[in-house]
């Protein structure tokens, strides 16, 4: 019997084209996956795969200063803390890292907490962010982890994208509509449920984005998660980055599944389940 006739309530899947349409409305009662393709999103994928201990999200480069500064007397040391994030891209002044994902090796990063602030991803993250809310991070890097951490998840789900500068944004949409093909695809499948489904969760509901952002990700990538890193490259942030030297961020940033990793945000901090580390592969690690 498939998953999606056994019993449990209808789920929800809706996707939220970015960070400024959030509200408060869309991710109460649901799971929410917060989406920034590049980078920021990726980026903390691949720090915490490389070993950071954990990841605190804050909106301002002011914030992140007198985040590191509390923490710094309260630890009695700088030691083990790092501060990573942009601006325009770029590195921001006095930071420790910016936000490419190949900057975060484990030689770097591995044991240490990171006070990050980018334009979107981190904003993005805060908005969705509320008491005892599930608040996952996707990337590309970890597509079919997260993907299957939704199937089992036995709420509504919302894929909130952070857009760029305020618009859509075509690779976090991308990123939506593979998440939404799989959990189609599978609920789908009559051989997608074994063992007892009793207790399973109750069918999936796709909203009209949800299906949208699954159609353009099935039409652009022919639905072959190989094929996503050529319309990646097209995407309006991407020839931005690519212009700025950014391009090797975003070739790694749509590489699929390098890792089966899916971080959670929660309590202010970004952190993996323990028996979720696994080394990202990372070019610049040696
Ligand atoms: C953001 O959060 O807006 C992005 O990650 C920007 C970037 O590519 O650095």
């Amino acid at each position: 019997m498939p998953l999606s006739t056994a019993l449990g309530a209808p789920r929800v899947v809706d996707v939220v084209p970015t960070l400024q349409t959030l509200r408060p409305e869309d991710v109460a009662g649901r799971v929410a996956v917060v989406i920034d393709v590049l980078r920021a999103t990726s980026t903390i994928v691949a720090a915490l795969g490389a070993g950071a201990r954990d990841i605190r999200p804050v909106a301002t480069p002011e914030e992140a200063q007198a985040r590191l500064a509390r923490l710094e007397a309260s630890r009695g040391s700088r030691e083990g803390l790092l501060l990573g994030g942009e601006r325009e891209g770029f590195r921001l002044p006095g930071f420790d890292l910016g936000n490419s994902p190949l900057e975060y090796t484990p030689k770097t990063v591995a044991g240490k907490t990171i006070i990050f602030t980018t334009t979107n991803g981190t904003q993005t993250l805060r908005r969705a962010a509320g008491a005892h809310r599930t608040i996952l991070v996707a990337s590309f890097l970890n597509a079919s982890a997260v993907a299957e951490r939704l199937w089992t998840c036995p709420t509504g789900i919302v894929l909130a994208c952070a857009g760029t500068r305020g618009g859509f944004s075509l690779e976090d949409t991308l990123l939506a509509g593979f998440l939404v093909d799989r959990l189609e695809k599978r609920a789908a499948d009559p051989g997608a449920a074994v063992g007892d489904t009793s207790a399973a969760p109750g069918p999936f509901v796709f909203r009209d984005l949800a299906r949208s952002a699954a159609a353009l990700y099935r039409t652009l990538a022919g639905g072959r998660g190989e094929d996503l890193a050529r319309v990646v490259v097209t995407a309006d942030h991407a020839r931005y980055l690519t212009s700025r030297g950014f391009g090797a961020d975003v070739a790694y940033c749509a590489s699929l599944d390098l890792v089966a990793v899916v971080p959670e945000y929660a309590r202010g901090r970004v952190t993996l389940a323990a028996a979720g580390r696994r080394p990202v592969p990372n070019p610049r690690s040696g």
